[in-house]
């Protein structure tokens, strides 16, 4: 089983994305373990304060090293971590490369920012990992834990009842995914492609690898460079 502690400022953010669908089911299922903590519950402040002002005059509140080593402590004491995370718009780009190593994993910890940040020392001596869901500022790591823990938990096999399922997502190959359609054949004057009813497989994976083609050159000129690079096994 794969095990991921949360630490969380505000853990009520994680209750939703995590308790449902196939995050949940991963966990009815005894694969995936989360647990989230509250870093409220480390603070020897009476207040139980968790930031306070940042050195230098900078504006913004800063998360305070103290209670962040307390759980961290805590958390190894009990086990070893494979990685500690730390979620910032300033940490590395979390793609699908990153969540297919993470998946394989079996402790580990996402350390939610908040406010200005955290305390530079923390991500000095205690993270192993930054990492970044995209170019744009949250208000809470939590989004972004819960937007990893979700990347990361269903591509654990077990999780997807398709196990297939996973390796046609968009990303997996360098390419995105080719669009889909399901029943009625026709609705208003718009038609399903009739190659995807011809029966005939190989026109059709033909057909979708085309699409993936045209739609990876259009939305994404950036990953479409990887695949003519010649890294991408679909096409080389
Ligand atoms: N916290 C705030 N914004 C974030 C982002 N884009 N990625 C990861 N953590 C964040």
């Amino acid at each position: 089983m794969m095990r991921i502690d949360i630490i969380a400022v505000v853990p009520g953010i994680l209750d939703g994305p995590l308790n449902q669908s196939i995050v949940q089911r991963a966990q009815d299922k005894g694969i995936a373990g989360i647990h989230v903590h509250s870093l409220r519950d480390y603070t020897e402040d009476k207040y139980k304060s968790v930031d306070d002002y940042a050195y230098g005059g900078e504006a913004g509140m800063v998360i305070k090293i103290g209670p962040v080593f307390k759980v961290l402590e805590k958390l190894q004491k009990e086990r070893d971590y494979d990685e500690i995370i730390y979620v910032t718009p300033d940490g590395k780009p979390f793609n699908q490369q990153t969540a297919n190593r993470l998946s394989t994993l079996e402790n580990i910890i996402i350390l939610c920012g908040h406010y200005k940040g955290i305390d530079q020392r923390i991500r000095d001596h205690l993270v192993t990992l930054e990492l970044s869901i995209g170019d744009y500022v949250l208000s809470a790591g939590e989004l972004a834990a819960a937007v990893i823990t979700d990347a990361v938990v269903r591509l654990i096999p077990g999780v997807l009842n398709d196990e297939t399922s996973a390796l046609t997502d968009s990303f997996q190959d360098h390419l995105l995914a080719p669009p889909v359609y399901t029943r009625p054949e026709v609705f208003r004057d718009w038609k399903v492609p009739p190659v995807l009813l011809s029966g005939n497989q190989k026109e059709i994976e033909q057909w979708r690898l085309e699409q993936s083609m045209q739609k990876t050159k259009a939305n994404r000129p950036d990953l479409w460079k990887k695949t003519e690079e010649g890294t991408n096994p679909e096409t080389t």
